[in-house]
């Protein structure tokens, strides 16, 4: 099976986890694209859908499915999204498309997380993959430098050869180097740097469900 065969079959078993008449919070990345093609199939039995970026809002908005601000929303039973790496306990980097912090926000009003992704994503240890920090633009320097501090090698995202701007209209870092022990611990702290919007670690509030899609057919690993 190739990679995107994976991912649309996690994408399909996903729709399991839709609640009906509810609204579904969605992901960005190409894993949560093949999910929205799903959800379009069944999309007169949910409410509708709160979007992680634009992106995913006009996909939601192509496939018929109304999208709702996050502000109108009271309650959402189920999250669904994609990941750049998993681990065994749930722990996820996240932000390999620039949306980490819609997306920390939009699973934060939901009571499932439910993670999909094919298997190249699961990890023993995270880090291997860059960490994205969405920072706000005139703090990116010094912000960099506390990250070196942490032991990373900061490089700021360029898109066509100038700084990324992300939805929320401010700059991604990608730490490399990292070999994160305690996820939850470097969550904090990089949190905690005056400057930084969101930090693409989601271990304080990790996955609940990830299905991992592999060459056996599609895995369910709870936490
Ligand atoms: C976007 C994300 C994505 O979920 C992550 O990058 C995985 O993407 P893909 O499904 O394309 O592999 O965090 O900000």
């Amino acid at each position: 099976m190739t990679q995107d065969e994976l991912k649309q079959a996690v994408a399909r078993a996903a729709l399991e986890y839709v609640v009906e008449g509810h609204i579904v919070g969605v992901g960005t990345g190409s894993t949560a694209n093949f999910f929205i093609d799903e959800l379009g199939k069944i999309k007169d039995k949910i409410a509708g859908a709160v979007a992680s970026s634009e992106v995913t809002a006009e996909r939601l908005k192509s496939h018929g499915i109304q999208v709702f601000d996050l502000n109108e929303v009271d309650a959402m039973p189920v999250y669904i999204d994609g990941a750049d790496e998993i681990t065994r306990q749930g722990a996820m980097i996240k932000g390999g498309g620039a949306a980490l912090t819609r997306e920390k926000v939009v699973a934060s009003a939901a009571e499932k997380f439910v993670c999909i992704a094919d298997g190249s994503k699961l990890v023993e240890t995270l880090g291997s993959f860059p960490l994205p920090v969405e920072v706000i633009p005139m703090a990116r320097a010094v912000v960099a430098r506390k990250l070196k501090a942490l032991g990373g090698e900061p490089r700021l995202r360029l898109k066509d050869g100038k700084p990324l701007m992300t939805d929320n209209g401010c700059v991604i870092i990608d730490v490399l180097g990292l070999q994160i022990a305690n996820p939850v611990e470097l969550e904090e702290q990089i949190n905690n740097i005056v400057g930084v919007v969101t930090v693409g670690l989601f271990a304080r509030r990790g996955a609940n469900v990830c299905l991992l899609g592999t060459a056996d057919g599609v895995k369910t690993l709870t936490f």
